[in-house]
């Protein structure tokens, strides 16, 4: 059988078509008016894990979504690569912003992919992913290449926080026993310039709800004489960050590791140009915590942002009120050792001892999950990097992701493996953006470059 990259050329057009029929599927967890489509992709997953080769798939109940299951052993005593990826998909909204409708993928040209992109939610994260792997394990099954056993684990609550999966994982350890666990879901510098991502920020997500007045006041009869919840949350939002932007929550920073000036250095050297960065986001300058430049700032350091914040009128024109309540979305995003429920529960005492009596607080979380480092002497970052380099024909560079992957820290705790993070979606495809979009030079690259990570993860194993 030809090899991989002949493979690639002479079935790129069902490749690219069969993704557009995954991405046809508005697989959106977080909206219960898709649980239908969510559920009817999980079935398209496990068939096109049966066509390429599986020996075994089954969908796998949960209290959520469903989990495909589906496995290649080909013999006990050889690793086993474990690849996890998601099948849902981020709410489109909002709609009115996109070029073409969300669930309706076309291919586009862009200026950073001349060759075209598929346009559609889901394209980069995830489905596009996760199905490069169902490719490659084609590939290897078709040429009868495939050095090693798989197992896919393809989840369809990723989105929502990944609640179920960390049960199924709990319950079905030796189901999943593997040597190293394989996830396309992260980016990487450039066309040009592959990268491994060898850390992950963990999460807290909470909801905040501030109540003045029992019901919506006249603004005018009662302004200036009660507390106005919209106000006071804005000012209690406000304080969260000092004027160097640091969080102000007592013992947050507690845990966070201080990267040395070498460590720092290193991660200098990783290509980034400020002036694209700019340009790119139409900013006339970037904002963050003192003392940290932009690309520590979205990796190596804790954040916490306001995701949403709602209150009081916002219909058309004006309406003279004071609302009885004020609410806020809040996510921190959490590097390697700070727990992620200590840090919520700091949060929540914080967040309640900065209100003043006029008001009364809700703090709620939702979920959350720990952040991530992978050693990059490891087996698994080797092989990826040989496989990157064959490819791409440079080295790829380690880089410290700011993203949230919070299953994969759970992975290491229950099933003891390393994660090797193989991303080939780019900062500008737009994720859970309107316009997300994936290369189809990323899409075919990396059905080319991970056979080549069995390849040598196999050969390095021995
Ligand atoms: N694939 C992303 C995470 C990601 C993207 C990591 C790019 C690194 C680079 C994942 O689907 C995601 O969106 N995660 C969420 C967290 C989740 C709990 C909702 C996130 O990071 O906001
Ligand atoms: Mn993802
Ligand atoms: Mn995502």
């Amino acid at each position: 059988m030809e090899n991989i990259k002949s493979y690639v050329q002479e079935n790129k057009d069902r490749f690219i078509n069969e993704l557009i029929e995954l991405l046809k599927m508005p697989s959106v967890s977080a909206d219960a008016a898709y649980s239908q489509d969510v559920i009817e992709t999980s079935e398209a997953v496990k068939v096109s894990l049966e066509k390429a080769g599986c020996d075994f798939v089954e969908i796998c109940e949960t209290d959520g979504y469903p989990i495909v299951y589906g496995e290649k052993i080909i013999d006990k005593n050889l690793p086993t690569v474990l690849v996890y990826g998601h099948y849902d998909v981020q709410p489109a909204d909002p709609m009115e912003l996109w070029t073409s409708p969300p669930f309706e993928p076309v291919i586009k040209t862009t200026d950073i992919h001349p060759e075209g992109a598929i346009f559609a939610r889901g394209a980069c994260d995830d489905k596009g992913q996760m199905y490069m792997h169902v490719k490659a394990f084609e590939y290897m099954i078709q040429s009868n290449t495939l050095p090693c056993n798989v197992k896919f684990m393809i989840e369809g609550e990723e989105e929502v926080g990944s609640v179920n999966l960390k049960t199924f994982v709990e319950n079905n350890i030796e189901k999943l026993k593997n040597d190293v666990i394989l996830i396309s879901d992260t980016g990487m510098i450039s066309n040009q310039q592959p990268s491994i991502t060898t850390g992950l920020r963990g999460l807290s997500y909470v909801e905040v709800e501030v109540t003045g007045p029992n019901r919506d006041l006249h603004s005018g009869l009662y302004g200036g004489a009660v507390a106005n919840p919209i106000n006071i949350l804005a000012k209690m939002i406000a304080s969260l960050h000092d004027e160097n932007n640091h969080i102000t929550i007592p013992g947050f920073y507690d845990n966070v590791e201080e990267l040395s000036l070498e460590e720092r250095a290193e991660m200098a050297k990783a290509p980034f140009s400020l002036e694209k960065y700019k340009k790119a986001l139409d900013l006339k300058d970037v904002y963050g915590e003192k003392g940290y430049v932009t690309n520590e700032r979205n990796s190596i350091r804790p954040t916490l942002d306001v995701n949403g914040i709602w209150g009081g009128y916002t219909g058309a024109g004006a309406k003279t009120v004071i609302a009885s309540q004020a609410f806020a979305k809040i996510s921190m995003r959490l590097v390697p050792n700070q727990e992620w429920e200590q840090i919520t529960e700091l949060f929540t005492k914080h967040f309640m001892s900065i209100a003043p009596d006029s008001v009364t607080v809700k703090v709620t979380p939702h979920h959350g999950g720990q952040g991530y480092v992978t050693p990059i002497d490891s087996i698994g970052y080797k092989a990826a990097n040989m496989a990157y380099t064959e490819t791409f024909g440079v080295p790829a560079i380690p880089v410290r992701s700011g993203g949230s992957i919070p299953i994969v820290a759970l992975f290491e705790k229950e099933l003891k493996s390393k994660t090797i993070l193989m991303g080939f979606g780019l900062d500008s495809d737009a994720i859970h953006s309107p316009n997300e979009h994936f290369g189809i030079f990323n899409y075919l690259k990396g059905i080319e470059t991970i056979p080549l990570f069995y390849k040598y993860f196999v050969e390095l194993s021995k």
